[in-house]
């Protein structure tokens, strides 16, 4: 049976929405997902330092949540520094701008949440559509809210494609968190399948690998998808091979950091080692991700996979797993080629081979 956007509105509802503007005290409050899931504390940003410091130490992380979070970002920035002539705020922003994409540099959502701000706000100054600072700020908040209301709408819409790939029984390997922690608004990509099948009723279950060093799977993915009642199974990184060998899992769904033009899919660690085993045994591989994780302009090799500190490694969690001295290379996304891919599904569209052709189609549409 097929759904429009506005049936399954009505039908799935977020249990968690963990990035929250309050506009009374321009203060943007999100979950910190460093604590989850034996906390649940809401820090509140009141600046664009603040804000990337949040994105960088992951207490907000996930790409298309971390594109909404640099969006309110940059209001931060006019709200928290109060520049009295619009010149002064395009500087503020572009300031803002340059301190928030250099948080993290793997998911592209964020360059492109802070360049739409930017490029609005330029705009609108122009045009003189925002007459002084506070009309500026008003305009962009409104804008904020539309790049995340989009990302919700976008989310429904990839789950209503993504239902056409799920059976009733089925059971879904992923990899990192790709829910609604990752994208801020409850739902989330990869998962937002499995959510909509187990609001309709479809019996649905989860295979979560624990996803090391972050431990997204174990932490977030877990307790987002027990949050709502869906079954899942918590797996070591180690035991994917296993699972997909002895026919556990009918499709792998993962989120993406970054879609290049040919296909090429960045995503968290791991996700590559899942594509080449699914591929090899003849399992679907889906890629979930909104238009706005597309970047029609890298090539491979100018993509930067992020590196982070050793001790994330070295330690779980604070406690020491090896000798404290021992080199660590410790990349958290890697790349999986097109011809692993069985389809890439975006809000406009399921995306299918060969994706140096169709990629361009369906993104552009
Ligand atoms: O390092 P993280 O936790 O920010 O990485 C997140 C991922 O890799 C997700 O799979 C990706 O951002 C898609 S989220 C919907």
């Amino acid at each position: 049976m097929k759904f429009s956007l506005k049936e399954i509105k009505e039908i799935y509802k977020p249990k968690l929405i963990p990035i929250i503007w309050r506009d009374d005290s321009n203060t943007l409050s999100i979950l910190d997902q460093s604590l989850l899931p034996f906390q649940k504390v809401f820090i509140d940003l009141k600046d664009a330092e603040s804000t990337a410091l949040a994105i960088k130490n992951m207490q907000v992380r996930g790409a298309p949540a971390i594109g909404i979070t640099a969006a309110y970002g940059m209001i931060l920035s006019l709200t928290s520094k109060r520049p009295s002539t619009l010149q002064d705020a395009i500087k503020e922003l572009s300031r803002a701008k340059q301190i928030l994409d250099s948080a993290r540099p793997t998911a592209v959502n964020l360059i492109w949440a802070t360049s739409r701000m930017l490029k609005l706000a330029e705009t609108y100054v122009e045009n003189g559509n925002a007459k002084n600072v506070n009309e500026l700020i008003q305009l962009l908040k409104s804008e904020a809210k539309k790049i995340f209301d989009e990302e919700y709408e976008a989310e429904l819409q990839m789950g209503l494609y993504g239902l056409e790939k799920i059976n009733d029984n089925d059971t879904i390997l992923t990899q990192c968190n790709a829910g609604g922690l990752a994208t801020g608004t409850g739902l989330g990509t990869a998962l937002a399948p499995v959510k909509l099948a187990h609001a309709l009723g479809i019996n649905v279950s989860v295979i979560a690998p624990e996803t090391r060093p972050w431990l997204q799977g174990s932490r977030l993915t877990v307790y987002e998808l027990l949050e709502e009642g869906i079954k899942v199974t918590l797996i070591t990184d180690t035991a994917v091979g296993l699972v997909m060998y002895k026919g556990m899992v009918n499709s792998v769904m993962v989120g993406a950091d970054r879609i290049l033009s040919d296909g090429h899919v960045f995503n968290k660690i791991g996700t590559f080692k899942e594509a080449v085993i699914a591929h090899e045994l003849g399992i679907p591989f889906y890629v979930l991700a909104p238009t706005s994780s597309f970047d029609l302009k890298s090539n491979v090799n100018d993509v930067k996979i992020e590196e982070r500190d050793p001790n994330e490694v070295r330690t779980i969690r604070g406690i020491p797993i090896t000798l404290e001295n021992v080199n660590v290379y410790n990349p958290v996304f890697d790349v999986t080629p097109p011809k692993y891919i069985t389809a890439i599904i975006t809000e406009k569209g399921i995306i299918y081979p060969p994706f140096s052709e169709n990629v361009k189609k369906i993104v552009n549409k």
